[in-house]
């Protein structure tokens, strides 16, 4: 079987992500194309152990760097146990979040430390994804969209709206380092319009 493709979704906390991940599963297996959805922190059991200790407690439980080496743990696992065997496979995978998370929030809004994502990226990971979708987002809407759905996980968004405002201004700088491979997507709209958008730009990827 030909090699699949890796696709991720990136953007700051409530930009509507899962939902457009979902929505793009959705769009792709309707075309009969084999997906297999996933999620970082997380996508693989190992991971996904790793994801409780990051995103729940306290938000000074961890320092940047403690942080970083958990997300790329968490990554490391994801990859071999499910990303790299399922696009060998030739599935579409499509993760909620990527290396791209890391570079801005470990990068450079939780801390400075964008050279070493990088080089511990380049070492243990060695993978972009074929595409990027970033759902660009007002923050003060993101955030209580992301506060609206209650739950364990807000150790993130107890970092507050400052945190949000940095992240965006980060992501679209990303989107200018990586123009080929990251396209910026208006979220600030109906669900609807924006899940048309990326199922377009999709179909035109895939001829
Ligand atoms: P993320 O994964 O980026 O945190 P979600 O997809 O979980 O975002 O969306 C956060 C919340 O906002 C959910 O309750 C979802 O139903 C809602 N939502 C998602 N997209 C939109 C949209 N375009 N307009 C209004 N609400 C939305
Ligand atoms: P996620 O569950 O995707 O949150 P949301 O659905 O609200 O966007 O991710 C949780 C938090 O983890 C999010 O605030 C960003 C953070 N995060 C990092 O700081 N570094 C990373 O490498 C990843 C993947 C996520």
């Amino acid at each position: 079987m030909g090699a699949g493709l890796f696709i991720t979704f990136e953007g700051i906390d409530g930009s509507g992500k899962s939902t457009q991940a979902r929505l793009l599963a959705e769009h792709l297996r309707a075309t009969g194309r084999a997906v297999h959805l996933t999620r970082e922190p997380g996508g693989s059991t190992g991971a996904e152990d790793i994801r409780a200790l990051v995103l729940q407690g306290d938000p000074d439980r961890w320092s940047p760097e403690t942080e970083l080496l958990l997300f790329t743990a968490a990554r490391r696992d994801h990859l071999e146990k499910t990303i790299s065997p399922r696009v060998a496979a030739g599935d579409i995978v499509i993760s909620d979040r990527f290396v791209d998370s890391t570079r801005i929030y470990q990068g450079i809004t939780r801390s400075q430390l964008r050279a070493e994502v990088d080089q511990l990226h380049a070492l243990m990971i060695g993978r972009e994804a074929d595409l990027t979708f970033l759902i660009d987002m007002d923050p003060e809407t993101g955030l209580s969209r992301a506060k609206g759905r209650g739950g364990a996980e807000e150790r993130f968004e107890d970092f507050g709206l400052s945190l949000q405002q940095a992240s965006r201004q980060g992501f679209l700088n990303l989107a200018d380092e990586f123009p080929d491979r990251i396209v910026v997507i208006d979220g600030n709209r109906p669900q609807e319009a924006v899940s048309a958008d990326i199922a377009a730009h999709m179909d035109r990827v895939l001829g």
